[in-house]
Parts: structure tokens; sequence; C-alpha cells
């Protein structure tokens, strides 16, 4: 069962409502190749450059507190419903409403759940139930783990109906939906976070506060990734809801999930918070493994064979990205090649080094080489941020890989409970997921440069860090192993 999410839209009245920038088609790339002009894609180059004026600033917003945070889960495959246990072992939250369209996923993340009094309704009627899920009044927080294509819809959706959201990574994965979770998330004043739990490991925490204390002096450059060979999960039916992210390889061309590499190099910056991202390349390579491994898979199973016909990401994306500062980023994204993990987090300023992949992390202050364990532990000791002092090793209990998973959801619910701004807010989630669409377009484009939207209007200039040193906050408990 799919959601047709034109009409969804519709559902919504979101179709066609020119929230934003007056765009009236729906578009996904995928379903838009047809409409090419001299630009490939034009229609990504068109939304980019579309002017908004910001009408409320969620950077710094505080929501009024919240004693329980009432939950609704959205789409609890494997990440939703591990998401679904982790929350469970946090104090102050309800868990109300769960819902999938696999009604054997909702009742397996309710099993999940580690802590007595949830009434946990499960909502699988059909692909729109979950709808009804954010219609409920006696719910504060909808936490979205469905694919990709529903995010967006799910988000806005939810923010119509007075729920703060949570959404997993990327939010979007078109130009016109980022902006349009702006403008809702600043017209309802609710919140829109980007669960990019990689911005809570320990490693670009410390780099983090490194760089906030002024120890890497100037940034000059930084790079971050997503190389990860995940190849033959796309095959394994079982893995994931319709095959969703073989079909997002199959028809989009650029780097598909840039948030684990780019989020915490974008908070190194201050993105969003006094620099900005402002344009950017991108370059494919071509596909040497996707095809052939669908190819070989169809054979077995012709399920595959609706996929054959599309054009299949190149291997290798590689990005590069101005900021207002004047620092670069370059961001790389793989999950087809047989090569090692890396989300490379490579920091270099115009006094020390820091790069964590391969594992494990390094810190330079010279081109001799990387300081010694000696060192390093005293670095780390001094720079260590009080959110990895004060949650770190619980959340390496709780774990979620590493515990990084659960020191964000943890975050995430003191944050409302206190009534504190989010750590990664609605900016952020728009502007690290845009990149997403933005390659798309340059790979397209024989690598020509995009500029990348402002979602903040000009607000980055006087909107501040966020808070690593839990100076507020810090009351919610946790229910340990
Ligand atoms: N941050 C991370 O480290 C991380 C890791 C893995 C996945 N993810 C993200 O989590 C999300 C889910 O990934 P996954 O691997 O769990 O995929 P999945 O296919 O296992 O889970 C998606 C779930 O959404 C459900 N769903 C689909 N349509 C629905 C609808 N209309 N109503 C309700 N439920 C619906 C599916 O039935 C499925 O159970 C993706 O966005 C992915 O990028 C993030």
């Amino acid at each position: 069962m799919k959601t047709n999410r034109r009409g969804f839209l519709k559902a919504a009245g979101l179709a066609g409502a020119g929230l934003v920038t007056g765009c009236t088609s729906t578009t996904r790339a995928g379903e838009l190749q047809e409409g090419k002009s001299a630009f490939q894609l034009d229609h990504i180059r068109k939304e980019a450059q579309n002017q908004y004026k910001q009408t409320f600033n969620m950077s710094g917003y505080c929501a009024p507190k919240l004693d329980v945070v009432r939950i609704g889960f959205l789409g609890v495959g494997s990440r939703g419903s591990a998401a679904v246990e982790r929350i469970s072992r946090i104090d102050g939250i309800s868990i109300v409403a769960i819902s999938d369209v696999q009604p054997e996923k909702a009742e397996l993340a309710k099993a999940r759940i580690k802590s007595p009094g949830h009434p946990a309704v499960l909502y699988s009627e059909n692909d729109e139930a979950w709808m009804e899920v954010c219609r409920r009044d006696d719910i504060d927080l909808i936490y979205i783990a469905s694919h990709w294509a529903m995010h967006a819809p799910m988000a806005l959706y939810a923010m119509e109906h007075g729920k703060h959201v949570a959404v997993e990574i990327p939010v979007a994965t078109t130009v016109e939906d980022c902006w349009k979770l702006v403008e809702t998330s600043e017209r309802t004043k609710k919140h829109c976070v980007i669960l990019e739990n990689c911005c809570y490991d320990f490693f670009e925490l410390l780099t983090l506060n490194m760089a906030r204390q002024g120890f890497f002096g100037d940034i000059v450059h930084c790079e971050g990734a997503y190389i990860h060979d995940i190849l033959e999960s796309f095959f394994k039916k079982e893995n994931r809801y319709n095959n969703w992210r073989l079909k997002e390889n199959a028809e989009r061309n650029g780097n598909l999930y840039p948030t684990h590499g780019l989020g915490p190099v974008c908070q190194l910056l201050n993105v969003n918070r006094g620099n900005k991202m402002m344009y950017m390349t991108s370059m494919a390579s071509a596909d040497f493994m996707l095809k052939k491994a669908t190819e070989q898979n169809a054979k077995s199973d012709p399920e595959f064979a609706q996929f054959l016909d599309n054009p299949f990401r190149g291997n290798m994306n590689t990005s590069s990205i101005m900021t207002n500062s004047g620092s670069t980023i370059m961001l790389q994204h793989d999950v087809s090649t047989p090569r090692p993990y890396s989300r490379i987090h490579l920091v270099s300023g115009t006094k020390a080094f820091a790069q964590k992949y391969p594992l494990p992390g390094k810190i330079a202050i010279g081109h001799e080489g990387f300081v010694g364990e000696e060192e390093y532990a005293k670095l780390e000791k001094q720079y260590t941020p009080a959110i990895v002092a004060k949650i770190g090793d619980l959340a390496k209990q709780i774990g979620g890989h590493g515990g990084m998973d659960f020191m964000m959801d943890w975050r995430l619910i003191d944050c409302l409970r206190n009534g504190l701004p989010m750590d990664m807010d609605v900016y952020d989630a728009a502007s690290w997921s845009v990149i997403g669409p933005l390659s798309e377009w340059s790979v397209a484009n024989r690598s020509a440069a995009i500029d990348i939207p402002d979602f903040t209007c000009g607000s980055w200039k006087t909107n501040i860090p966020h808070d690593i040193e839990l100076h507020t906050g810090n009351t919610t408990g946790v229910l340990s192993k």
C-alpha cells in the first residue's frame, strides 16, 4: 500500500495553496524529470530562487513548557520502533499513539516499550490512519520515522494540527517542501526538529566545543560524509517498506542523505546562527554498482525488474559548499561501494585539525602528525561539553548507535519539558535537507553552482548557537537499563 502524496496534499488542504513559493506542482524530483528545460530539473533551480519573508523567528523560540510530553509515533519500522524503545526510557513522556501502515510493525513497536502506563493506541487501518493520530487533541509531539517521501506531508499535517514534530532525516526531499516546513513552523509556532543523531555523537560534540572555545582558530574547511555500504540491504524486502530506499537511489542522482555528514559541521560553522551556506556544486560518479545489483536480483525476484528503467544514482557524490564566513565544506555520499564506513568529520582550522574517520578520532596541532593518547585524553577532558559529561555514560548504556540516538532523544524531551529552544530547529532541518535536491540539480547540470536558500531570511546574522553546556534544563530523568 502506498500513500498517494498528491491525494494527501489535497486532503490536507496543502496542495496548490502556494504556501510559500506559489509553486503549484508536486515536485518530487523523480516525478518531475519530464519537465526539463534548458536547465535539467529546472523546477529545483526556480524553487531555490524563490524569495520568502520570515513571519516569526523559530530560532531560539521557547514554546510553553510541557510537564509530560505526550507522543504519537508515525512509521515504526526498524528506526521508529527503536525510537519507541529509547523514548520509553525517558521520564516525563507518555506514548499515546503508534501508527504504521503495517499492523505487525505497530504491534512490535508497542512491545518494545520499556516503562509501564503508556496507552499506546495503535493506528494501522490504512495508509492515512496516521492523520487521525495528528488530529487527536491529547498529543504534543509527533515523532516521524516513516520513509522519506512521507516525512514532509506528515510533518506539515501534524503542525497544522497543533503538534510539535521531530522528523527523521532528511526532513524533505524537495526545495518546495523545505520552505513549506519553515513557513508552517513559523505560522503555527510549532517546533520542527530534525532527528540528526550524529550531532550528538561524542567526537562531534567534542570538536564542536573545541571550535567554540577557539581551539581550531578560524575554521578554514570541514568535511563530512555518509559512506556506508548498505547495497545488499536494498534487496532485502523485509528490511524496508515497499523497497523505498532502492526506489530513491534508482530515481534520483545526488546526495540523497546529506545530513549525517553535514549537520555536525554546520553546527561547527554556526550555520543559521552567525553564518550561512551560500552556494554549492555537486558531482556524481557513474553508477557502477546499483543497476548491476538490481539486474542480478531481478533474476531471482522479478519484483526488482520494475526499477531497471531508472537512471540510478552515481555511486559517489561529492559536493562543495561555500559559507558566508569563507569556510568551505566538502560533503560525500556513497551507499553502494564496498568500503569501510565513514562520516569523515574533518575540521581544518588556522590553529588545529581534527578528523574522526577512519576511527579513532584524531587531533593535530601541526604538520608533524596527530597528538598522542595522553595529550588526546587531556584535550578530551578539557573540552568535553557538559551535555556529554552529564548524559554521555547513561546514553552509552542505553545505546542507539553507541549512545548518540539516546542523547538526541533525551535532549529533545528535556527541551520540550523545560520550554527551551531546539538544538536543531526548522532552519537547520530545511537547510541541511535541501542539499539533497540542490545536489540533484547540480549533478544534472554539469556540476554548475546553485544558490542555497537562506531559510532564516537573514536572521542567521543574529540567531545564537545552541546550548551544549546544559545551562538550563537537565531536569529529565531516565529509567536506566
Ligand atoms: N538517523 C539514523 O541513524 C537513521 C537510521 C536508519 C534510518 N533512518 C531514517 O528513518 C526512517 C525510516 O527508516 P527505516 O529504515 O526504519 O525504514 P522502514 O521501512 O523500516 O520504516 C518505515 C516505516 O514507515 C511505515 N509507513 C510507510 N507508510 C506509512 C503510512 N502511510 N503510515 C504509517 N506508516 C507508514 C512503514 O510501514 C515502515 O514500517 C528513514 O527516514 C531513514 O532515513 C535514520
